[in-house]
């Protein structure tokens, strides 16, 4: 028998993450080729970008996939966020060249708290929630303080894309296979101060710090080329990334929802306290994945280096916090 439709609301869907996004939610890539959905899609009022979104609806239509079992288009949160049991926020301004995601804080913060308080009045009381829109991190701490009746620890925020970026640095640098690198780790922010660390890395059991064996690479080239990566594609397209953090979306997504089998990930989620981490932050933490349900990989030993690096990305974040107290 097949299953029942799952809605999955997506804001900012008429935009270039969304164009590279739906397509795939669609054909049933985020979570699993046997879970029809409905999409609930959500644009500004403005008539070119309800327009926009019509003919991205009229190309869904085209492509006839057998799992969409609906598809609504909203220009209110309120009526996008109708019992949706999943919600990727992506709506939002994307930073142009020279710009820190930071400075996008005062552009987009208020878009996450009408958000978070149209997800705590009408989504479903399990609803999935992953911000995207930038400053990823402390606009997924807005919404989910917007958001008072839903557990805290529905929200998160996209580290995903950091994550990959590493991994695939890995590979390069290794010779080996992205799909064979196992335990890796991003912490904090979604900027560049994040934290990519391979100290518990392996590959086929191997450790991957051991293989590449230069810290001076790990110090100079690989954590200035993850975290400068947004920027350099930013300088690079005119554009900011959009089928790589589409993709990123529904690693994240369908991770969390269908299981990591043990493997870790990296989702920026509210702090319960580890890692010396203050409760609420929205950080990023190795975790894994089953039953729905993320949890963070306890146990790491911190060195003087990366206690140093994480105290960076944290005190970023307090930052950010700090600038929104407004807002929550
Ligand atoms: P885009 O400008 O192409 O599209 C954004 C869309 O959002 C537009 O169609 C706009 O009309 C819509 N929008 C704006 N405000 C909205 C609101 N309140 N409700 C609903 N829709 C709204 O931008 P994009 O390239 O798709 O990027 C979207 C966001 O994602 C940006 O903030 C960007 O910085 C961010 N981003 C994050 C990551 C990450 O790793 N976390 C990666 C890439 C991009
Ligand atoms: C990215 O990392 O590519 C996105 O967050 C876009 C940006 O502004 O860098």
């Amino acid at each position: 028998m097949s299953k029942k439709p799952v809605r999955v609301a997506v804001t900012g869907a008429a935009g270039q993450i969304g164009y590279a996004l739906l397509f795939r939610i669609a054909s049933g890539e985020m979570l699993g080729k046997d879970q029809p959905v409905i999409l609930q899609l959500l644009e500004i009022p403005d008539e070119k970008a309800q327009n926009a979104l019509k003919g991205v609806i009229m190309e869904l239509e085209d492509c006839a996939f057998p799992l969409l079992a609906g598809i609504e288009a909203h220009s209110d949160p309120m009526t996008a966020f109708k019992d949706t049991d999943y919600a990727l926020l992506v709506g939002s301004r994307p930073r142009g060249p020279g710009m820190e995601r930071s400075e996008l804080l005062a552009i987009n913060g208020a878009i996450f708290t009408a958000q978070g308080k149209a997800l705590n009045a009408v989504a479903s009381r399990n609803v999935k929630v992953l911000v995207v829109g930038n400053p990823a991190n402390t606009n997924a701490y807005i919404a989910m303080k917007s958001a008072p009746d839903l557990p805290a620890k529905n929200f998160t925020a996209m580290l995903r894309l950091d994550h990959n970026r590493a991994a695939s640095q890995i590979a390069a640098k290794t010779g080996k296979a992205v799909a064979d690198i196992e335990k890796l780790a991003v912490w904090g922010n979604h900027s560049p101060t994040m934290y990519a660390d391979y100290r518990f890395a392996t590959i086929g059991g191997q450790s991957v710090k051991a293989m590449i064996n230069d810290e001076t690479w790990n110090r100079e080239t690989f954590l200035p080329t993850v975290g400068k990566r947004g920027a350099a594609i930013i300088a690079a397209r005119g554009l900011s990334s959009a089928a790589s953090a589409a993709n990123a979306a529904i690693d994240h997504m369908r991770d969390w929802a269908l299981g990591t089998n043990g493997k870790w990930v990296t989702m920026g989620i509210p702090s319960g306290g580890e890692y010396g981490i203050p409760k609420e932050i929205m950080f990023g933490y190795p975790v894994t994945c089953a039953n729905g349900e993320y949890k963070i990989v306890e146990g790491l030993e911190i060195d003087a280096f990366s206690q140093e690096c994480i105290k960076k990305t944290l005190d970023e974040l307090l930052g950010e916090q700090d600038g929104v107290k407004h807002l929550v």
